[in-house]
């Protein structure tokens, strides 16, 4: 019951960002262009594509730009979000990440942009491994637990709440990958940072993309003036001459049926 609503108030505010997501996607396009570029091509080309968690639908455009002749299928539990990647796929429909509406073996690549960092991982692989046929490939980025380090040292002892998802290891998502029964699991780990002129508008873009529910124990109400210039003040000690950084924990992973 209670894993329901967090569902729920993840899908509302990604339903509610949809408008503002391509604007401040930045870090999010940079990730689905690093997936791309490291996915070896698959043999025979994908005709069947699964893009789960299509968000806006950035991720199926450039998969088309790689695939022509591919057929693209866009799934997302927000609807705001599905009606806007309507155009960069042949057809897309409301679903759950970790509970497909397909049947066995219709996919011949399983695609996935920072996307299930707010799922079961290993639920997300075996519903993956289902609709895969044997032999296709999976392709995803997730987020690793340093992402967000400068959000979650700047509250540090300002307050209980948690500030950023519980993120897994890399390990944990091996293992997930593993017992999910797939094979030729390959990860790859890399940091993007994105800089901002002050804490409100990074704070800002994380909202402006839907992306600020955090789970379980975040906080529900306001923050009071003392502690949040406390928590300024301490995010202020990570400034560079570019801004303020907002680090992402990026794993890239591929893998085969
Ligand atoms: C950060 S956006 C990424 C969107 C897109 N893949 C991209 O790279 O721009 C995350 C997307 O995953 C969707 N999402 C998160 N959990 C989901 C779930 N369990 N089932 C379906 N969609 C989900 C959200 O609605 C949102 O559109």
């Amino acid at each position: 019951m209670h894993t329901v609503s967090i569902k729920q108030r993840v899908r509302e505010s990604f339903d509610k960002a949809a408008v503002t997501y391509d604007g401040a996607a930045v870090v999010q396009r940079r990730v689905c262009d690093r997936l791309l570029q490291e996915l070896a091509e698959p043999e025979p080309f994908p005709a069947r594509v699964l893009d789960a968690g299509c968000g806006t639908g950035y991720g199926s455009g450039q998969l088309r730009k790689r695939w022509a002749a591919a057929h693209i299928t866009g799934i997302d539990f927000a609807p705001s979000m599905l009606a806007l990647a309507r155009k960069e796929t042949d057809c897309c429909q409301a679903a759950d990440i970790e509970k497909l509406p397909f049947a066995e073996a219709c996919f011949d690549l399983w695609w996935s942009s920072l996307s299930i960092q707010w799922c079961n991982a290993a639920t997300v692989f075996s519903e993956a491994v289902r609709v895969l046929r044997p032999g296709g490939q999976i392709a995803f980025s997730t987020l690793c637990p340093d992402t967000f380090a400068e959000l979650r040292a700047a509250f540090a002892g300002v307050d209980q709440h948690r500030h950023t998802l519980p993120f897994d290891e890399p390990d944990a998502i091996n293992a997930a990958l593993a017992g999910a029964g797939l094979r030729d699991i390959r990860l790859i780990r890399e940091r993007h940072t994105i800089y901002y002129p002050e804490l409100k508008s990074l704070l800002r873009s994380i909202k402006a993309i839907g992306a600020q529910n955090v789970g379980e124990g975040g906080r529900s109400g306001m923050m009071g003036r003392a502690a949040w210039q406390k928590v300024e003040a301490a995010y202020e000690r990570f400034r560079t001459p570019a801004g303020l950084p907002a680090s992402y924990d990026v794993l890239l992973g591929y893998a085969r049926k």
